[in-house]
């Protein structure tokens, strides 16, 4: 079992970007972040603080739009409309999910697309979809990345993907399929989870339920990507597959915390170099 070690490469890529945002200030450019965070969700806060530290730690700009949970959707969108046209800034992220009185899909598709860098908007789903440049979401960005440090191909691979989000599932699916892989989804509704795993060289799994991947639903020599971040009672990090158990079946398998979760930061800053890239 070999593990994918995802806080190594990602300190490799964002020393790369470091060395990239030089280059850019040597230009008179200096990438920015605009991050919006509303209300007071624990997760999303400790989430905006860990993407603020990376910017200012690779040089990158960012400035954090904190509100209350009160905030109405038009307060949000000038806020947005702002950063639009605000020249210094390359890259807007509204951390997610909102509170329940703000249309997200309005919040999103008010991002300019050029500077989407979260790959949320449907402009950017769209061209990735058709396998064309667009932004592409961290999370699942980071995962493609992680694999191919590992030399491995996912083409003519059966992928299971546990999780049907927008922001994880949906586009996981969509760059496995890009790369050859066959892919299947899998969700709530999903009648029997373990049918669809136990046929996997892959599963990507990010749902937020512990140990939901248990040591009898995969097969030898699986490929295992664990997306998912649980916080225990004891205060101690887990994903959402039975690490212990599995790991001795997997050929490679991602640690919780160390695996996709550092990449996801790495691969928000890299998309925030190439929007500072292509500045006019
Ligand atoms: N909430 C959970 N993951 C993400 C993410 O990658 N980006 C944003 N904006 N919100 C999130």
């Amino acid at each position: 079992m070999t593990l994918l070690d995802g806080k190594k490469l990602s300190n490799k890529i964002r020393d790369n970007v470091k060395l990239e945002v030089q280059k850019l200030q040597k230009n008179n450019i200096t990438p920015g972040l605009a991050v919006v965070l509303v209300g007071n969700d624990p997760a999303s806060a400790a989430y905006v603080n860990m993407k603020s530290k990376a910017c200012k730690e690779s040089g990158i700009y960012s400035i954090a739009h904190e509100m209350p949970e009160t905030i109405s959707q038009d307060n949000i969108l000038e806020i947005i409309e702002m950063m639009n046209k605000n020249t210094n800034i390359d890259g807007i992220l509204v951390q997610l999910p909102l509170p329940k009185h703000i249309d997200t899909t309005e919040i999103l598709e008010a991002i300019a697309p050029h500077k989407d860098v979260d790959g949320f908007h449907p402009y950017n789903v769209g061209r990735v979809v058709a396998g064309l440049d667009g932004f592409i979401p961290a999370t699942p960005y980071g995962v493609m990345e992680l694999l191919k440090e590992y030399d491995i191909d996912p083409k003519g691979k059966n992928v299971c993907i546990v999780g049907a989000s927008n922001i994880v599932g949906k586009p996981m699916a969509t760059l496995m399929l890009n790369a050859n892989a066959t892919v299947e989804i899998c969700h709530i509704y999903t009648k029997d989870l373990k049918a669809h795993t136990l046929n996997a060289d892959i599963i990507c799994v990010g749902v937020g339920v512990v140990n939901l991947i248990k040591e009898d639903m995969v097969k030898d020599d699986v490929i295992i990507i664990d997306i998912g971040i649980n916080r225990l009672e004891s205060g101690k990090l887990t994903g959402d597959v039975d690490f212990e158990n599995v790991s001795k079946k997997s050929s490679y398998i991602t640690p919780v915390p160390g695996g996709v979760g550092p990449m996801t930061i790495a691969m928000l800053l890299e998309n925030t170099v190439k929007s500072a890239k292509n500045r006019k």
